[in-house]
């Protein structure tokens, strides 16, 4: 069964841990996650991008997915499939096929506008029991063609949009999605602390984990945050793994063209990312 992220996050705030957002993008990936959490006994969170939902053939057919994985797979940790990045639409769409949490990026409408959206949809997952992000200020790099510069979200925003209800907050601290520029300047904690401050208990979300340093991770977790997104490093890992398989020649061995042979490295590598990410994090052991 699919959770509300809610429970699952309230605990890491208190507890001084994150819980990861894993991006998926097709059965082995949702596998790879799932079954990685399920060893580590950690609870976690499925993203779905529009873009990878529309690459899935839609996010009935993600939630079927994954509902029947969790089933068939014996996974017993608390999972919660989320839709990440999402428009008004898509977070419509997507509790209508059965996701339990939404993300509603509403950062680049004017704020008031941002808080009417944000406020509707609040109201409908109170209503059903699902929880939902919401966003403040564009967060840097691209995201499905969207590109920010990295900005840095205003606290008073923030507590403006906490105060709707949602669940969890994401808001833009100097991270970027993708990889991390050479000269970038670092992850702004002078305005987290600001936010942690005006915010209190809400778990704070962090977007673009992909190479941000232990250390400022830790940090950063120290100040609140209790979701930490990642995508590119597992699609890296898995690109990676699957290049030296072929570029040794295994695939032309015997059976080796297998998809089932063929995609096992890339699987593992992203088993072996996730399980380096929760252990950062420190949500082993926490399910
Ligand atoms: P990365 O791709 O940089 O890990 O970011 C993931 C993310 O924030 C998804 O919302």
């Amino acid at each position: 069964m699919l959770v509300s992220a809610k429970e699952m996050l309230t605990k890491a705030k208190a507890g001084h841990y994150a819980v990861g957002q894993f991006n998926i993008n097709n059965l082995e990936w949702t596998k790879s996650i799932l079954l990685t959490a399920q060893e580590l006994n950690s609870p976690v969170i499925l993203g779905v991008s529009e873009g990878a939902g529309k690459y899935m053939c839609g996010f009935k057919t993600v939630a079927a997915m994954v509902s029947a994985m969790v089933d068939e797979l014996n996974i017993t940790v608390p999972v919660a499939l989320h839709l990440d990045h999402g428009s008004y639409e898509g977070a419509k769409k997507c509790i209508e096929a059965g996701f339990s949490s939404v993300m509603f990026d509403g950062s680049h409408y004017p704020i008031e506008e941002n808080i009417e959206k944000t406020k509707e949809l609040v109201a409908i997952c109170n209503e059903k029991g699902l929880s939902i992000e919401a966003e403040v200020g564009s967060i840097g790099g691209e995201e499905d063609g969207v590109i920010g510069a990295g900005e840095v979200a205003d606290p008073d925003e923030c507590k403006r949009i906490a105060d709707l209800g949602v669940t969890m907050l994401a808001a833009g601290i100097g991270n970027i999605h993708g990889k991390y520029p050479e000269n970038w300047a670092g992850l702004r904690f002078d305005t987290l602390a600001a936010i942690q401050e005006k915010t209190g208990a809400m778990p704070l979300v962090l977007h673009g984990g992909t190479g941000i340093p232990a250390d400022m991770i830790k940090k950063a977790i120290s100040l609140g945050v209790s979701k930490i997104n990642v995508n590119t490093e597992c699609q890296l890992s898995f690109a990676a793994a699957t290049r030296a398989y072929i570029e040794a020649g295994k695939d032309l061995q015997g059976k080796g063209f297998d998809p089932r042979k063929l995609l096992a490295p890339g699987a593992q590598a992203i088993c072996d990312t996730v399980k380096e990410k929760m252990e950062l994090f420190g949500s082993v052991g926490k399910a």
